[in-house]
């Protein structure tokens, strides 16, 4: 399918997403974020895909949402075309694993897709922000929960009421990002982890996913309930008989479901 905004590739058992506006910086226009569902659509159905990957360029993951397509926007365009929710959201209900490769800037709407992503890879020049604050507005699509519930309320509060932005290391030290690795190398090192992912039995790896957004959604307790109720279900796998029995025989595990 042909793309305008975003490039889709596949690399083995990995997809692949480039957003693709270089000259507004991968701002997230509606036929971006509609392409974008779409590409996820295809690579959810898609059995050989195992993973994804969703990155942009050196200079940006994203710079936000277009703000040239939605400054004139009025209150009642916003509210009754749920603006931000429908499409966005797709991002985060993908069930396969997305990591998100950030180089450059996530600001704004890049820097919330990013955080519905399952982790965050950084390049050593990423730099993130929620300066939704410094153009009249605020975060819309998870910024002030998400941002909150990762970095904790006293970086998230100031980030989203200055517009300041963090650095890669700041990003690393404070759990936005879970490492950080030469920029040039972030998109192999992104597709090598994909696909390393992809190895594992995808059952099993779409419960561990489940698992830990529980986390962000529930009590410890039925956290912990629900985490068990799914360790409990890997047993009726497969793909466990061979991983438990592959590491008695000392050999590598062959997973059929991947
Ligand atoms: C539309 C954008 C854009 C954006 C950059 N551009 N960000 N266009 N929407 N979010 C365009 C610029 O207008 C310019 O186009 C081109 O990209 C290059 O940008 P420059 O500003 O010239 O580049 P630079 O000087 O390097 O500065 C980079 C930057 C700056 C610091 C990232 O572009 C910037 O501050 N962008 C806006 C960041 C922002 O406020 N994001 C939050 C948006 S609100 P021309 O045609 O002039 O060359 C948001 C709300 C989300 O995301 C709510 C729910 C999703």
């Amino acid at each position: 399918m042909p793309y305008e905004n975003i490039l889709v590739e596949t690399r083995g058992r990995v997809g692949l997403i480039t957003l693709n506006r270089p000259k507004a910086l991968n701002a997230l226009c509606v036929a971006l974020i509609d392409e974008l569902g779409k590409a996820l659509d295809a690579f959810e159905a898609d059995d050989e895909i195992g993973a994804i990957v969703l990155t942009g360029s050196e200079k940006a993951f994203a710079a936000g949402a277009d703000i040239k397509e939605m400054a004139g926007k009025s209150y009642m365009d916003a509210y009754l075309q749920d603006f931000i929710t429908k499409g966005w959201q797709r991002v985060s209900t993908v069930r396969k694993p997305i990591i998100a490769a950030v180089n450059g800037y996530a600001l704004g709407g890049g820097c919330e897709v990013a955080m519905m992503c399952d982790f965050i890879l950084a390049g050593d020049t990423a730099k993130f922000g929620q300066p939704e604050i410094t153009i009249g507005t605020i975060p819309g699509a998870g910024g002030t929960q998400r941002l909150t519930r990762f970095v904790g309320k006293s970086k998230a509060m100031e980030m989203c009421l200055t517009g300041r932005q963090m650095d890669a290391a700041e990003a690393e030290r404070c759990g936005l990002v879970s490492r950080i690795v030469p920029a040039a190398d972030l998109v192999d090192e992104a597709v090598k982890t994909a696909d390393r992912i992809a190895g594992m039995s995808r059952p099993v790896v779409m419960m561990a996913k489940e698992a830990v957004d529980a986390a962000f959604d529930t009590t410890l307790t039925h956290g912990l309930m629900f985490e068990r109720r799914l360790f409990h279900s890997t047993f009726a796998t497969e793909d466990q008989k061979e991983g438990m029995s592959a590491f008695a025989e000392k050999r590598q595990p062959n997973f059929k479901n991947r």
